[in-house]
């Protein structure tokens, strides 16, 4: 046994560069944490002719991932790369030679997970993830370890922080999408490729992966609901405010009678919940369990230290498994049969915004079509708009619906001559904890 654990990191952009600033600053730490010091060996980059600032010159940096995969002193891998390709590929490779691997790669994760999962036990080796979900925030041990006596009913969970900042800023300034957009990647929360963020695509690998973990069943990125922000009006913040509700991109699944519907779309929360208080950058995952019944974690879903001290703890974990060799442990097998529900199943209540002509009878048509699709009323709001008054914004709320049924019914709203437009709509959510 070597003096030393020697680390092979993978990508030195701002989560690789967190954790090698944080191994020098945390050395004394690790060292008695884990029993023996650790070293980071080598650091794969695209270019290593890149300024790296804060990076000690000691740090030897390689463009070939050879250098790492088949470094026998690399014992662990460190994966901060990103992407699905090459991730994946040196992942699997760093696996099959059998080192331990750290990653902070949702991406990989949600879609491939189960199967590196497999790779690792099969050859003995951990494969560990805490930084995929949530940054900071411990997540992943809590579900696979902490509440492991559980039987997990639900997450729902905040798990974009690009997203959160611009809803949180539309709410309280009262800005459109675009300038929250704007003011998003001018703060450096956004990408100058936004997609990803605003369309629910980051927040549904992130579900996938607590989904799977919470009920012990793969579910993918391609199974989980996704609808992201773009539609989001000023109006629709207005409204949610007026009638005691939060606007969140929410990401949630839920267990019932063996089957799974997982989801990520803006919601309406009342107001008083603890999720609808989550603001800004931050992230916060509530679980509900039959023997915790409920349990929320939050703090900094993103950036290089935060996502470092996630990486670390991982490292920390491993480290003490290779030093006391009491043998590697392994994630539960993701073995529960369950049936992946689609977003038709959803009963929920919902909030529809629309612009029809301002004429008597409309609201009589409106209510007809909703009423013929048992689509009850909870609440309406009609409003003259427009520079002559012949436009009304009516804005309704439902009780508990079918998916199905809303769907149909706004189908159908949409071919009345009277109607102008569905401007949006968006599903209420009282049954969060
Ligand atoms: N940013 C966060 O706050 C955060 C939080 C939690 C999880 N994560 C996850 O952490 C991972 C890394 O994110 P990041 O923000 O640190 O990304 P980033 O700043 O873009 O850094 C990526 C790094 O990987 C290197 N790299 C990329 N592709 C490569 C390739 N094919 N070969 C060799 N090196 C390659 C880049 O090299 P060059 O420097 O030479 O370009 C760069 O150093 C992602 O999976 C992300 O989802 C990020």
């Amino acid at each position: 046994m070597a003096d030393h654990i020697s680390i092979g990191l993978m990508g030195l952009g701002v989560v690789g560069t967190g954790v090698a600033i944080a191994v020098q600053e945390q050395a004394e730490t690790l060292s008695q944490r884990i029993g023996t010091p650790v070293r980071i060996e080598r650091a794969l980059v695209r270019d290593v002719r890149t300024r790296r600032e804060g990076i000690s010159e000691d740090l030897s940096l390689t463009e070939n991932p050879d250098d790492i995969l088949k470094n026998p002193k690399i014992i662990l891998v460190i994966e901060a790369m990103g992407g699905e390709h090459p991730a994946y590929d040196y992942i699997l490779a760093a696996i099959t030679a059998g080192k331990h691997v750290v990653t902070a790669n949702k991406e990989v994760m949600a879609k491939h997970g189960p199967a590196l999962l497999q790779a690792a036990a099969d050859k003995g080796v951990m494969l560990r993830f805490e930084a995929s979900v949530g940054g900071g925030i411990p997540i992943i041990g809590p579900l696979l370890d902490d509440l492991a006596a559980n039987d997990i009913s639900a997450v729902n969970a905040i798990i974009n922080g690009t997203t959160n900042y611009m809803i949180t800023r539309m709410a309280s300034e009262g800005i459109d999408y675009a300038a929250a957009l704007r003011e998003a990647q001018a703060l450096g929360y956004a990408e100058p490729d936004s997609a990803a963020d605003v369309d629910g695509t980051d927040a549904a690998f992130k579900l996938a992966i607590l989904a799977s973990l919470a009920f012990r069943t793969i579910v993918s990125d391609t199974d989980v609901f996704r609808e992201g922000i773009r539609r989001l009006a000023p109006e629709d913040f207005h409204y949610a405010e007026e009638l005691g509700y939060v606007i969140k991109l929410l990401a949630t699944a839920r267990r019932t009678d063996g089957r799974v519907l997982a989801r990520v779309h803006p919601a309406f929360l009342p107001a008083s919940q603890p999720l609808a208080k989550v603001d800004g950058v931050y992230n916060a995952i509530e679980l509900e369990g039959d023997l915790v019944d409920w349990a929320m974690f939050q703090g900094p879903g993103a950036g290089a230290r935060p996502t470092a001290s996630a990486i670390l703890a991982d490292v920390v974990a491993i480290g003490r498994a290779i030093i006391n060799s009491a043998g590697v442990p392994q994630a539960p097998p993701l073995d529960q049969a369950l049936v992946i529900e689609t977003l038709d199943d959803l009963e929920t209540k919902y909030y529809i915004r629309l612009r029809a002509s301002d004429q008597p009878g409309v609201m009589a048509q409106v209510t007809q079509v909703l009423g013929d699709l048992n689509v009850g009323l909870a609440s309406v709001i009609q409003k003259e708009v427009g520079e002559n008054g012949q436009t009304a914004e009516i804005v309704i709320t439902t009780h508990v619906a079918r998916e199905s049924a809303v769907q149909q019914a706004l189908t159908h709203l949409m071919a009345l001559d009277s109607v102008n437009e569905v401007s949006n709509l968006i599903r209420v959510e009282e049954r969060i904890a």
